[in-house]
């Protein structure tokens, strides 16, 4: 088959590799429809994460249809439409069925580089490295689906896959943002990163009661997007004083819940969003963290987090857990991803693809790849 492989740092190219086999009995072998870039690949393909080797497939948000199942697969079948979500879940340990997939103890078979970085293992995540298990991810014509029972989530009628697509990043990662940051009616929330997740980040937190929403980035197209989409107030933080800025928007005690949608990759440094949160946030306001970071951060200004009574919530988000929801939210109307999708092409192009998304060229939110 087809897929986009990772050679080295910044060198992707779509090469021909085996089929994937069903391996384990709960295995099944997904035939991709749409598969999404998102922002957590770009410290993959640079190396700033370092557990990448040559020839690892990338992609973790996707769409496609059930082809082969293993004997053990009880639930799900040839011919089902699924979305996967990024982590990968066993469905039967602690973690798994208390809706914290990501922390799977079951699915990465290589948990001893996390538990030597973190003191304990994480689970597995599709196309996201050797220390969350190595598994090859979507941006491929096929991909093997482990625990399938657990981790393939049937997409209901009536829903496009062009939409449904992001039910498996990009929109349960947003609503995990601000879901984990329990908004309060009458809340103003400012969101750092007005990316895809971002994007549902903002949207989801209107839905949970905030009654203003702030949107923080640079890029022009992706903050009229927070305006015009989200329903955000937009605020370019090159050009103002932001903490002046926001303190002037929330009556001179700042927004009562900041969200970290930048994550590791945050032009600057990496610290730079979180110092901003921290600073900025009132006095017993909640930072919420979804952007993806890897190892140590430098100058975390712990005391003025602990002298100002903040509560800090971060974490990966269980894609599966929620999807019930948001697809309920999407059926009726109230919640859209679908705009997300600003470029739709052929797998051929995918190393094209990203080197528009990391470049942020031609007002790309996501490019998504069809094999
Ligand atoms: N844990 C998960 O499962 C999961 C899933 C998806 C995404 N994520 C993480 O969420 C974050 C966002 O993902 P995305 O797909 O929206 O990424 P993205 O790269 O599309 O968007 C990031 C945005 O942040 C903006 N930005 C960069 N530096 C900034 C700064 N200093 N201040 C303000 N804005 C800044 C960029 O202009 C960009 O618009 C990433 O860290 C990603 O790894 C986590
Ligand atoms: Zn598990």
């Amino acid at each position: 088959m087809k897929a986009l492989c990772w050679n080295g740092i910044d060198d992707l190219r779509v090469e021909r590799v085996p089929d994937p086999a069903i391996l384990d009995p709960g295995d099944a072998i997904v035939r991709v429809r749409l598969s999404s870039v998102c922002g957590s690949d770009l410290p993959l393909i640079s190396g700033r994460m370092p557990t990448m080797k040559p020839g690892d497939i990338l992609g973790r948000e996707f769409l496609g249809e059930v082809v082969e199942t293993g004997p053990a697969v009880r639930h799900r079948g040839r011919g089902d439409r699924v979305i996967v979500a990024a982590a990968i879940g066993c469905g039967k340990c602690r973690f798994c069925q208390t809706g914290r997939s990501a922390l799977c103890d079951n699915s990465n078979p290589q948990p001893e580089w996390t538990e030597s970085a973190y003191g304990h293992g994480t689970g597995g995540a599709f196309g996201s490295g050797h220390a969350f298990g190595g598994y090859a991810g979507s941006h491929a014509e096929y991909v093997r689906v482990p625990f399938v029972d657990h981790n393939g989530i049937r997409v209901p009628d009536g829903i496009p896959d062009e939409t449904a697509v992001f039910v498996s990043g990009a929109v349960p990662t947003g609503f995990a943002a601000a879901d984990m940051a329990r908004i309060e009616p009458g809340d103003v929330v400012a969101v750092w990163g007005c990316g895809g997740v971002g994007q549902m980040a903002m949207r989801c937190a209107r839905l949970l009661g905030a009654a203003g929403v702030i949107g923080i980035d640079r890029r022009p197209d992706r903050l009229e997007a927070a305006q015009m989409k989200a329903g955000a107030e937009p605020l370019d933080d090159t050009r103002v004083d932001l903490f002046d800025a926001l303190q002037a928007m929330t009556g001179g005690r700042g927004p009562d819940v900041c969200i970290d949608a930048v994550g590791m990759t945050a032009e600057g440094t990496e610290g730079a969003v979180l110092r901003a949160m921290v600073a900025c946030c009132r006095k017993g306001g909640t930072l919420s963290v979804i952007g993806d970071h890897a190892g140590h951060m430098d100058r975390f200004p712990m005391g003025a987090a602990v002298n100002k009574g903040l509560t800090i919530r971060m974490g990966p988000p269980d894609g599966r857990h929620t999807a019930e929801r948001l697809f309920g939210l999407i059926g009726s109307g109230d919640l859209d991803p679908s705009y997300l999708m600003t470029h739709k092409w052929p797998l051929d192009d995918a190393a094209r693809g990203y080197h528009m998304f990391r470049t942020r060229t031609d007002n790309c939110m996501r490019v998504v790849f069809a094999p």
